[in-house]
Order: C-alpha cells, then structure tokens, then sequence
C-alpha cells in the first residue's frame, strides 16, 4: 500500500473511539519493527521524523524506507513530519514524500503561528498533503513556570477554534500538560481533560494530537538502569490517562521516548551478556524486540487500535 495522507486514519480514528500511535524513527530498526507490529496487529499507524532525525539519516533515505517497508503492507500508514519548525522544514520534506507534516509555530505569537500555519497548509493541500499545527506550551516539568503563567501554558479552547477556521488545518496539538522526553511530572501525573473536552464540543468533527504522549513503561526503565543507563525520575503519562484521552478527541498519539528506552534497554542487555558479539544484527535485534514488544501492547491495550485497519 502507498503512504497515506492522515485525513481518513485520524477520520476513523475519531468516529471508532481510538486512538494512532505517531512512533518517530531515526533509522532501519526502529521504521522496520513498528511497520511489522503493526501490520501484525491490523492497525493504521503513523510514523514520523524529527528535523533531527532527517539531519541524522538525510529525507530521502527515510522516506525510500518508509515506502519500501510500506509496499506489502495491507494496514493504512502516514509518514509525518514531527516538529517543522519553518516554511521551508515543511515543503522540503513535503516535496521528499513525506504524507503529513506538523508546522509547529507554537513558540511565536498567535497571529505569527496563523500566518505561518496557513502558508504550509497552502503548499500541502496542493498536493494531497495533510497538516497539523500546535497552540500551546508543553512545558517541560523542569522549566519554571510562575503560578500565573499555569494557565498560560495549557491551549486555550476558544483559540483552538479560531485556529483551525483560520488556517484550514486538519489536526491539531494542544497542550493539557503533557511534556517531551522521559521526566514529565514530578508529582502525580494529571491531564487537563476539562480542556480537551472543551476543545471537542467546539470542534466535535476534529482530530486532536497528544504530544510528550510516552509511557515511560517503568519494566523497560528498570531493565535498562539494571544495565547501566541513568534515567533518574523517568515518569511518563500513565496508560489509563491514555486510554481516556484516545476515547475522547485524542486521535494522534506522539511517541518516542518509550522506543529509545526499550531501545536502549534491549541493546545494554544483550551487549552486557554477550561481551563478544560484534554482530550488528544480533544486538540491534535485541532492541528491536523490545520497541515491538512496547509498540504492540500501546495498540492492544491502550490506544485500542489494534484490528482497526480495514
Ligand atoms: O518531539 C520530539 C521528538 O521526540 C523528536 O526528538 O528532535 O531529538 O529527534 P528529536
Ligand atoms: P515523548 O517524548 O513523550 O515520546 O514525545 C514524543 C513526541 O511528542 C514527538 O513529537
Ligand atoms: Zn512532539
């Protein structure tokens, strides 16, 4: 099957109540495990690219993989842009075949943001080419936010409404206090589900993003720190938090933090087990094994999106 635009797999994922794992990929092994769990599990995924990552292993090359890994598959997949951060970020990767792209503008002034968000909205509609765009701050539970800017970080529901008539956008990020990276929340976890619910009644027919999304899942944690890492405080969004918000408006599940752990925890094992190996394909399968492993149950059990695909 070619790469899809997101429109009917972020559609479908609103009207059945489920939500589409975003798992970002920097290389062969982690596009190659996720496209194969979920065409194992029958369900539509979206996999994506930091500006990082396309630095890292070059646009074209992710995308020849995405699409050759793609070829057989029977199951819906997108391959998103994550975190465009300029005009010229999104047309770059939209010309190298990338099917969704996110314009994330979410750090300049709102009418910049608009402004910005419509231009690439112009140039990806063209060309059958989706859109997601951000309002809102996802503070890192590190940055020092002032009581008085609390409110301030979260995405404002009448805002988000007036975004998306504005720019013509076909899915949106907003924050309700999620973060990026493995250390989200320093005290008990909480979501916003007030704003999101907000969000939907205004936009009832629209597609939501959940960036900083990972579950940080504490078996992969204490695997990989049993092997050496260091991941002091890794907290992140609880499942049963995510199952919520994918049975609300939550369609686009942003994660990445939860594959580097596994990752990494599958790699440190089977290196620290076996000094002598220096076969590339045994310790890259380790932890290949392990994304599989963390990437199939999200669809099973969370975002509920398993033997969707139709
Ligand atoms: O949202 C950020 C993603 O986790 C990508 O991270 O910019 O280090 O590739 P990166
Ligand atoms: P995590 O760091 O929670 O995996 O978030 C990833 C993300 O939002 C990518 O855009
Ligand atoms: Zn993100």
């Amino acid at each position: 099957m070619e790469l899809q635009n997101s429109k009917k797999i972020l559609h479908d994922a609103l009207v059945g109540g489920y939500g589409v794992g975003a798992f970002n990929f920097v290389n062969m092994e982690m596009v190659k495990c996720i496209l194969d769990t979920a065409e194992a599990k029958k369900s539509p995924v979206i996999i994506q690219c930091s500006t990082g990552a396309i630095k890292y292993a070059g646009a074209d090359t992710l995308v020849a993989m995405a699409r050759a890994y793609t070829k057989n598959m029977t199951v819906p997949v997108c391959l998103n842009l994550d975190h465009g951060k300029t005009y010229e970020d999104c047309k770059n990767a939209i010309d190298a075949g990338f099917t969704n792209v996110m314009i994330d503008a979410s750090s300049l002034p709102y009418e910049q943001n608009i402004e910005l968000t419509k231009r690439v909205v112009e140039y990806a509609h063209a060309r059958n080419v989706t859109v997601e765009a951000e309002i809102g701050v996802l503070a890192g539970v590190e940055d020092e936010i002032s009581a008085s800017d609390e409110d301030a970080k979260y995405t404002n529901p009448q805002e988000a409404y007036n975004f998306v008539q504005a720019t013509g956008v076909d899915s949106l990020a907003i924050a309700i206090g999620t973060s990026h990276g493995p250390v989200k929340f320093k005290g008990e976890p909480h979501l916003r589900f007030d704003i999101l619910d907000e969000v939907h009644k205004l936009l009832p027919d629209f597609p939501i993003v959940l960036h900083g999304a990972s579950s940080i899942p504490q078996d992969m944690v204490k695997l990989a720190v049993e092997y050496g890492a260091k991941l002091d405080n890794a907290k992140g969004v609880p499942d049963d938090l995510l199952k919520k918000a994918c049975s609300m408006a939550v369609c686009k599940v942003n994660t990445d933090s939860d594959l580097r752990i596994s990752f990494t925890a599958g790699l440190r094992k089977y290196l620290s087990q076996n000094p002598d190996s220096i076969d590339l394909r045994k310790y890259n399968g380790a932890g290949m094994e392990l994304i599989s492993q963390v990437v199939g149950d999200k669809m099973d059990n969370v975002f509920c999106s398993s033997n969707k695909a139709n």
